[in-house]
């Protein structure tokens, strides 16, 4: 079953941006989310962009789609990627970003202290495009249903948390979802290449070993869990029959909402929408409340062999 919306309300913060929410709410709100629900905010719970950014992000030109599918912002280096030579003021665009960024992370720390004690920060990014009709690269494409899985950052198991604000003045954001991870997992991950990733294992090992030796880069390479989430999204993207017969759940997501998702459980496509941003954290499996349900444990258990380092 796709689990649906949580909608969270009377959320409120001080200045420092702490909400008066009481520990067993927090606890149950990380449940929630990680039983696959989306938690959504009607009203983004922090300041929107301001008018002169809204303007930027509004006049703002993507670089080729060929290399950069959104605009990025490394929170770390306060840089932004993505915006076409002369294609916009990247000084407001990244003005907009690093606010949107802190906002979304102190608003995270609020809801998952629990969480924010142990996450690894990952990047944020602005979706200029319309949605709808994009061209894109099937692998690339946001309207196929899929779950999320980075091809140049591995999680090792880890999970990917994302928190989406539509930012657009007016029209809102589309989404279908369908069944969440556990329930897809056991009829399609053997089909998907499950035994192979988890077969790879021991000479993953022996390489990994043999990598970090020569190049010092160890960290950077890709486990068992990363090579079948990976090779999961694009098996979901390619498979016709899934993407037309699997059962479909449609969400609205209004001007100036938010909301909070773990995208690599909740398969999504985006129908429409323009203007998004959105920051994204990798929660390790040490943090969770859940991680009997978690895309790591289920993926083992159906297989019997661990898949991480
Ligand atoms: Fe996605």
């Amino acid at each position: 079953m796709a689990k649906g919306l949580v909608s969270v309300s009377e959320y409120a913060t001080d200045a420092g941006g702490a909400s008066a929410l009481d520990d067993s709410r927090r606890r149950r709100y990380a449940e929630q989310l990680e039983e696959g629900y989306i938690l959504l905010f009607e009203k983004a719970p922090f300041p929107l962009p301001d008018a002169a950014e809204r303007a930027a992000l509004a006049g703002v030109r993507q670089a080729s789609a060929a290399y950069h599918k959104n605009i990025s912002y490394r929170p770390g280096e306060d840089r932004v990627k993505g915006i076409a030579r002369g294609g916009g003021d990247e000084e407001l665009v990244r003005r907009a970003l690093r606010a949107y960024s802190r906002n979304a992370l102190q608003l995270l720390t609020d809801l998952f202290p629990g969480y924010a004690a142990r996450w690894k920060l990952d990047f944020a990014s602005f979706r200029p495009e319309e949605e709808k009709g994009r061209q894109l690269s099937m692998r690339a494409r946001n309207d196929l249903i899929h779950v999320d899985s980075f091809p140049t950052r591995p999680t090792n198991g880890s999970r990917i948390l994302r928190v989406f604000t539509n930012v657009n003045p007016s029209v809102s954001r589309w989404w279908i979802t369908t069944d969440t991870f556990e329930v897809l997992a056991p009829r399609m991950a053997m089909d998907a290449g499950l035994a192979a990733a988890a077969r790879a294992r021991s000479g993953w090992r022996q390489g990994l070993a043999s990598l970090g030796r020569r190049l010092g880069l160890a960290h950077e390479a890709r486990s068992p869990y990363d090579r079948f989430m990976l090779g999961f999204h694009h098996y979901l993207k390619a498979n016709t029959t899934f993407q037309s017969g699997c059962p479909k759940y449609r969400w609205e997501f209004p001007a100036g909402s938010t909301w909070i998702v773990l995208t690599d459980m909740v398969p999504h496509a985006v129908e429409s929408g323009q203007f998004a941003l959105e920051q994204t954290v990798i929660v390790p499996r040490e943090a969770l409340v859940r991680p009997d349900v978690a895309p790591i444990t289920v993926l083992e258990r159906l297989c019997g062999l661990p898949l991480t380092a």
